[in-house]
């Protein structure tokens, strides 16, 4: 026991602002913040998308103009989502290999404007892939050590783009072992590996599968590669596996439904955490706050708090640019 009543009362330190202020144990800052964007193929070409509420996709030529306002305040990283053409898409996912396809065209560009923010790219195949999969599949079956190949393909092309941080998210068995020794091999010792170490086959990328336009290509489910939402002690052993492969940094997916993985991982493991608040997520905020249901500024800084409170040491949001001018003006 270490206090009891009246000596002592709890609502002291809740009693003005200042003492709120001084007593607070955890702050958002906009260090904190990754803002996920998306990219089209074409010029002057900008896109809504139906179930992300004011977010859109944009082509490169368009792309330093869009990003601008979010480096300007102080936003760190971008993580670069490339909108794969029909066309361009098939069984192998070969369009990852070009040098010249979008999200190496877009951090090129990225990195010509503006060379000290960082790049973060999204190593798996289901932009490339015609049925929507993150690896190769073989009877149906999403095969891992095939994938795994040339998903370390994949990194070098992106890391030789420019990409200064690889984010595998296609959750194959040691990939980040075979990216690790891809990368060191070509050279390329400082580039970061920030793992999707603990993603979950959720409903909840819903939304980014329509920006992508992958949802509808998609057969099945990713249940064999990605999580069980059921299962927590696996995340553990994930984590650990990415970590002893060499992950600099993890990603813990969907965020808010799983902000307890959040704090199993942070209590376990002396690792920097990264938490994504995915599309679905946003899409709900983002619905209850355009019917006025909830206040829209307080919604966005108070869930993203939650995630500092949880133990995450970063934030992907698609809120990063709006939380930055918040943050800029409270
Ligand atoms: C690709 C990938 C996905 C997301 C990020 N990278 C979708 C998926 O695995 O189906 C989801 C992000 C979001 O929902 O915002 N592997």
């Amino acid at each position: 026991m270490f206090g009891q009543f009246p000596q002592t009362r709890l609502r002291r330190n809740r009693y003005d602002d200042a003492t709120r202020r001084l007593m607070a144990e955890n702050r958002l800052s906009v260090d904190d913040l990754i803002w996920p964007v998306f990219i089209i193929e074409g010029n002057k070409n900008e896109t809504e998308i139906a179930s992300m509420p004011e977010i859109k996709r944009v082509s490169v030529d368009l792309l330093s103009r869009y990003v601008e306002p979010a480096i300007k305040l102080g936003v760190p990283a971008l993580a670069l989502f490339p909108v794969t053409a029909k066309e361009k898409r098939n069984a192998n996912g070969s369009e990852a290999l070009n040098p010249n396809n979008l999200i190496c065209r877009a951090a090129r560009e990225l990195k010509k404007q503006f060379p000290d923010t960082a790049l973060i790219g999204d190593v798996a195949l289901d932009p490339y892939t015609d049925h929507g999969h993150d690896g190769i599949l073989k009877d149906g079956y999403v095969v891992n050590d095939e994938s795994v190949e040339i998903l370390a393909e994949q990194a070098i092309n992106q890391a030789q783009a420019g990409i200064d941080f690889i984010a595998p998210s296609d959750m194959m068995d040691g990939r980040v072992g075979a990216i690790r020794q891809a990368l060191d091999n070509k050279g390329y010792i400082n580039t970061r590996i920030m793992s999707y170490a603990v993603k979950y086959a959720s409903v909840y990328y819903g939304p980014f599968r329509d920006a992508l336009e992958s949802g509808n290509l998609l057969k099945g489910d990713k249940k064999t590669y990605q999580m069980d939402p059921a299962n927590r002690e696996e995340a553990i052993r994930e984590v650990e596996l990415d970590i002893q492969e060499g992950a600099d940094s993890v990603i813990i997916k969907p965020g808010m439904p799983y902000l307890d993985i959040i704090r199993t991982i942070r209590d376990r493991f002396p690792v920097p955490i990264v938490s994504y608040q995915v599309s679905g997520e946003y899409s709900m905020l983002m619905n209850a706050i355009a019917n006025g249901f909830m206040h829209r500024e307080k919604t966005i800084m108070e869930t993203l708090l939650c995630f500092k409170r949880a133990g995450a040491n970063a934030i992907m949001t698609y809120s990063a640019l709006e939380a930055a001018k918040i943050l800029k003006t409270s």
